[in-house]
């Protein structure tokens, strides 16, 4: 299913947000978040297998098992943006999932008293009318889409590394209004796990809660599919690039350098590149300046090979035809010089990026540049390192040291996690955990989940 149309692809970079703000008033917070003083040295995660590719469908989501009974929600990861939200049951614009795959409040509105909603206060001008008031959430992405709803609070299950399980309650947005971008067909997604570092973040409402470091981290595969994880654990102890997260930003999103470009190895005229970390957009975008570059050095380098431009694949804007139609990268990688971004802070720090980190093949059978210009779809001057070049790497994103890693990885390999007695990975649906058992919210008669 190809949805994205010339030069659109999907980018869920947070532009904005906002929760409601209002003042504290502390009493009565039976679902206060406990505040934890930093836990003792904690060494576990929660690994989640993740589905998706960036051509044809341009995004990659996981299965999140959410509320009691437990029901699927697939969310697009979005390390670019920090609230997680899902399509709402309530009157709603811009639900594209079917009713029963909605998720319905069940008397489990934040409050606007609530400390996560009076935590996240950009907007002070907002004053609780009514302590019973609901918390209000709005974030605007990149590409133009929004999400307006409310933030309800419910269990989420996870299964750590060490064989655990927890159903902490937790915090997220129920979607009611949604705009998807005009040229952008609606996601097929039931909404986006936010991975970024705000206070409303499913990130910080586990550590808050002592479960894992303040961390998270993603490996996606260019076979599609690859795995997510909430703590340190499947990090290896050796073989990561690590730079300093531009401190600006981090609690939206995830961004470092300067960086500049090699071609082959080489040294470019493209350089002092803040890059922003985005597993929310599929592409990789630039500057126009760089981007230009990039073009440049890219055509040049194809001249007197048997590749032509080839104007008629709405795939996206630049693609290349050559004598007979292409299958894979492996087809076309000898035309192709590897890029990489050096971290110029450090010394040796650097990101490859081999040509299936910018390119891909379409079904047309061409080849086609990954990288795209950011200026001309409003992005100004920021530069997105989005989900074509963070492909086959463990990236990091580690909020306590405030750094961002990556290491080649086989992203088909999840990590080891203590399976259970079938051996297989922690399974989608919730109910197989054997959690439920005790305190449950819902009698027995209610679980008979889709
Ligand atoms: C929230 O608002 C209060 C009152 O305006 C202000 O004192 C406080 O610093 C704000 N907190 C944050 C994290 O911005
Ligand atoms: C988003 O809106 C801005 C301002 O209206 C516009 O310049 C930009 O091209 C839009 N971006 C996309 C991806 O449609
Ligand atoms: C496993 O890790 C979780 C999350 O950090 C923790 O709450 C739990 O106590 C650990 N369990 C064991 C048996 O160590």
């Amino acid at each position: 299913m190809d949805v994205r149309t010339k030069g659109i692809a999907l980018l869920t970079l947070l532009l904005f947000s906002a929760i409601s703000s209002f003042s504290i008033s502390a009493a009565n917070q039976p679902h206060k978040v406990k505040n934890l003083a930093t836990p003792h040295r904690l060494s576990s995660a929660a690994v989640f297998k993740v589905q998706g590719n960036v051509y044809p469908l341009g995004h990659y989501t996981v299965s999140l098992n959410i509320g009691y009974p437990p029901k699927l929600y697939d969310l697009d990861i979005d390390s670019g943006s920090d609230i997680t939200w899902v399509q709402c049951d309530a009157p709603c614009k811009g639900c594209t999932k079917p009713r029963d795959q909605l998720y319905k409040p069940n008397h489990n509105l934040v409050k606007c008293v609530d400390q996560l909603c009076s935590e996240v206060n950009l907007s002070t001008d907002h004053n609780c009318a009514s302590p019973d008031d609901q918390c209000d959430y709005e974030v605007e992405y990149a590409d133009n889409g929004s999400s307006l709803g409310v933030l309800v609070r419910d269990y989420i299950p996870f299964q750590f590394t060490n064989g655990s399980v927890a159903r902490p309650k937790i915090a997220f947005g129920c979607g009611y209004d949604q705009k998807y971008s005009g040229s952008t067909a609606p996601p097929s997604t039931a909404g986006v796990l936010g991975l970024g570092n705000g206070r409303a973040s499913i990130l910080i409402q586990l550590h808050s809660l002592g479960l894992i470091r303040n961390v998270v981290g993603h490996c996606l595969s260019t076979g599609g599919g690859g795995f997510l994880f909430f703590g340190d654990d499947p990090i290896p102890s050796s073989g990561i690039f690590w730079t300093s997260m531009l401190p600006s930003s981090s609690e939206k999103h995830y961004s470092s350098g300067p960086a500049e470009l090699l071609f082959n190895g080489n040294p470019t005229n493209v350089k002092g590149l803040e890059l922003i970390f985005d597993s929310g957009s599929s592409y990789t975008y630039f500057n126009s300046i760089a981007y230009q570059d990039i073009v440049n050095l890219v055509t040049n380098d194809l001249k007197g090979k048997q590749l032509t431009r080839e104007a008629g694949d709405p795939s996206l804007p630049i693609c290349w035809k050559g004598p007979k139609s292409f299958k894979s990268i492996s087809d076309v990688k000898k035309y192709f010089k590897p890029l990489a971004l050096s971290f110029t802070k450090t010394k040796n720090v650097q990101m490859d990026l081999p040509p299936e980190a910018y390119l891909i093949i379409t079904k047309h059978g061409n080849v086609c540049l990954g990288i795209l210009d950011g200026t001309e779809v409003g992005l100004e001057n920021l530069n997105i390192i989005g989900d074509i070049s963070l492909q086959d790497k463990m990236v990091i994103y580690d909020n306590e040291k405030q750094q961002i890693g990556w290491v080649s990885s086989n992203c088909d390999r999840l990590p080891n996690v203590e399976r259970d007695s079938e051996g297989d990975f922690p399974h989608p649906n919730a109910a197989n955990f054997g959690i439920f058992g005790n305190g449950c919210p819902a009698s027995s008669e209610d679980i008979d989940d889709q």
